[in-house]
């Protein structure tokens, strides 16, 4: 395994996963990527580890430039074991190297994990020369842990980014443009959804203090490097930070008899007919982070189940778990089901979406058994006087 080039002195050291399909609940169907980068300048750098299983193979990239001893300065810009998992081997092959990460927090994640390490602790706007290049550090704490910070290089326009602006994507093309653009956009926006969403306001803060960086190039730590594409994953980031809706309904529901489902097909077409964007997703055939991916631009969301042992089914129980924990904001929703005798599945629904702070376009739908024409009728007509008074 080599070091591949990224800019004259500069390389991706990293590791590729191929094999991931969940991280922590996301479901990343298309594998990932740990990038790290080495720097060949008076101090030999190293930015950011990767998972500790991957070692050998940073290893291997690093040896294929240079011996890994001289490594002097390890930048950790995030702490969590998929970017530092390797630390501790690289120490003992690089026993001159300090460890600079973010103060007070990165400093107390890697000594809880990796115990005493030599550690110098950074700030926004410190600076670090390492040669002919300055590193200089902005922390962007919550985005995702409260270590996170990001490494910029002025002389370069290279911006480390870290988690920010990643995707769980597995490519062994390197740079943005080696791969299908609307491919890696999407899954920079699941990133964003799943990863970094419930952090959006510690994002606006750290994007107050990239604003004005003038950057060629957007090294992630997940995915492809952005550097022919940088508008477009601006301008997603953009929309995402500011919360940006569109009109548009995801409904999600489970069924037990097809009744439910009846009603979500309905609530579904209702959408349609006013000429609002519409996605349907049974939940026992989609995964939650696919669902939430489409969630955070969409104004309206349905949420339906029928009830199972007075309890709405645990799927969409665990689904409205993952979507309280992530909290997209702005968003009207519909409760909805089909019950035989209790029906208490569709106020938990509607009480858990309350508790959330969302707002209910028409209040909660139940349908005894089969849903009747008539019932269908008037569940359509109460989303077209909802939508018609919105206008
Ligand atoms: Fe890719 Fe928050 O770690």
């Amino acid at each position: 395994m080599i070091a591949y080039k990224i800019r004259e002195g500069i390389y991706w050291v990293g590791a590729i996963d191929w094999h991931l399909r969940l991280f922590h609940g996301y479901s990343t169907d298309k594998g990932t990527t740990y990038n790290a980068y080495l720097i060949l300048d008076e101090k030999i750098t190293l930015i950011d580890n990767v998972k500790a299983e991957f070692t050998e193979e940073l290893i291997a990239r690093i040896s294929s430039v240079i011996d890994p001893s001289k490594i002097e300065v390890i930048i950790s810009n995030h702490g969590e074991p998929d970017h530092s998992g390797s630390l501790p081997k690289i120490l003992e092959l690089a026993p001159n190297a300090k460890v600079y990460c973010s103060s007070p927090n990165g400093v107390k994640i890697l000594n809880a994990i990796y115990g005493d390490i030599p550690i110098i602790p950074v700030k926004t706007n410190d600076t670090l020369s390492i040669g002919k290049r300055t590193l200089q550090f902005i922390q962007a704490p919550m985005v995702h842990w409260p270590d996170n910070m990001v490494t910029y290089i002025p002389e370069e326009k290279i911006l480390f980014s870290n988690d920010i602006y990643g995707q769980h994507y597995a490519t062994a093309k390197l740079f943005d443009s080696g791969n299908d653009l609307a491919t890696i956009i999407h899954e920079a926006k699941k990133y964003y959804a799943n990863i970094v969403l419930p952090y959006t306001k510690q994002a606006n803060k750290y994007n107050d203090l990239i604003k004005d960086f003038d950057i060629e190039m957007i090294a992630t730590a997940h995915g492809v490097i952005w550097k022919d594409n940088l508008k477009e994953i601006l301008a997603l980031y953009d929309d995402l930070l500011n919360s940006r809706k569109k009109e548009k309904a995801i409904v999600v529901y489970d069924s037990m008899w097809g009744n439910t489902d009846v009603m979500a097909r309905n609530i579904m077409e209702a959408f349609m007919e006013k000429g609002i964007e519409v996605r349907l997703y049974n939940i026992n055939n989609t995964e939650d982070s696919d669902i939430i991916t489409e969630i955070v631009d969409a104004k309206y969301l349905a949420v339906g189940s029928s009830t199972l042992n007075n309890n709405m089914l645990p799927k969409i129980a665990g689904f409205l778990y993952y979507l309280k924990g992530l909290a997209p904001v702005d968003l009207q929703y519909i409760a909805f089901g089909s019950y035989g005798w209790g029906g208490q599945s569709i106020k938990q629904i509607s009480d858990f979406l309350d508790g959330i702070g969302y707002k209910p376009l028409i209040e909660p739908v139940k349908m005894l058994y089969n849903p009747t024409t008539d019932g269908l009728t008037s569940l359509k007509q109460a989303i077209f006087l909802a939508l018609d008074q919105q206008k």
